[in-house]
């Protein structure tokens, strides 16, 4: 049975500087669940990303933020919204986390990739040993699909591909358990082979795992592929939500018609 693992209520979004005001999210509710992907669709600066960073409290100052963000952590529901920056820090690439357009984001150049998989695990577990540690990165490397784990294990981030330091990029996101995965246009830096490989590799982890998936993107191609529902962002609202089919068939607003159009005209060039 799905579970609620996410729950945003009217999350509201200013932007200030010295003498100027910008709404960035006006009030926008919706739901994570367990086995789920959830597609944020929305053209360029609709507040895709800026929802993410709320979530993770990756704001700094000049962002107000208003609402309530609960994440259900077994019988736990945490408002992430009231959390100090340490609390922040247990929850971030443990309970929820977070994979980025460009997978080197999250990467750092000088340590191989074992390494800062292992170092995520020791960050958030102080019961497992380092040996230990590394028999599980090996495990979810695996999980994510990487060959060679024991070959790649060593490498750096620029000994490996787009599509395999975004594998890299997921283990580490995965390598704790989360609740709850953002990925922010995680195929967008990728050619199309390994963009459909990572989404269904999403399909595969949120059901492995029981994971509720974020996943944002302009793309509805990559709608079509794996989302079960769908939430249409527009200018920092939310105007449309329903499953897939219901997007896709019988979309209500005149917005969500004029961004399925624009995709068929971009699917026949
Ligand atoms: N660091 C920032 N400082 C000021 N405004 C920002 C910043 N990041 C994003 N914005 C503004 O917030 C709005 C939403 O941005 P964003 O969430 O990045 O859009 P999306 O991810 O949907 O393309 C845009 O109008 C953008 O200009
Ligand atoms: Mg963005």
């Amino acid at each position: 049975m799905k579970q609620k693992v996410l729950e945003v209520k009217n999350l509201t979004v200013i932007y200030k500087e010295e003498n100027r005001e910008k709404i960035i999210l006006n009030g926008i509710s919706f739901n994570i669940y367990t086995n789920e992907i959830l597609a944020f669709i929305g053209k360029s600066g609709s507040g895709k990303s800026i929802t993410c960073f709320s979530i993770l409290g990756l704001l700094n100052k000049n962002f107000l933020i208003d609402g309530e963000i609960y994440l259900y952590d077994d019988n736990k529901k945490i408002n992430l919204l009231n959390l100090t920056e340490k609390e922040l820090r247990e929850i971030r690439g443990n309970k929820v986390s977070m994979i980025f357009q460009e997978p080197s984001t999250a990467l750092n150049p000088i340590i191989t990739v074992g390494e800062q998989i292992v170092d995520t695990i020791l960050a958030h577990r102080k019961d497992i040993s380092k040996e230990d540690a590394k028999t599980l990165a090996l495990k979810v490397m695996k999980e994510a699909q990487i060959p060679d784990v024991e070959k790649r294990f060593n490498q750096y981030p620029f000994e490996l591909s787009g599509g395999l330091k975004q594998r890299v990029a997921i283990a580490m996101a995965i390598v704790n358990s989360p609740k709850v995965l953002l990925a922010d246009e995680p195929t967008t830096a990728l050619d199309i082979t390994v963009s459909a490989y990572i989404l269904r590799l999403f399909l595969r982890l949120k059901e492995r795992l029981d994971l509720g998936i974020l996943l944002i993107t302009h793309d509805f191609g990559v709608v079509a592929e794996v989302a079960d529902r769908v939430i249409v962002l527009k200018d920092g609202e939310i105007v449309e939500e329903g499953n897939v089919f219901q997007i896709f068939n019988t979309p209500k607003s005149e917005y969500t018609k004029e961004l399925l159009k624009s995709r068929i005209l971009l699917s026949k060039v």
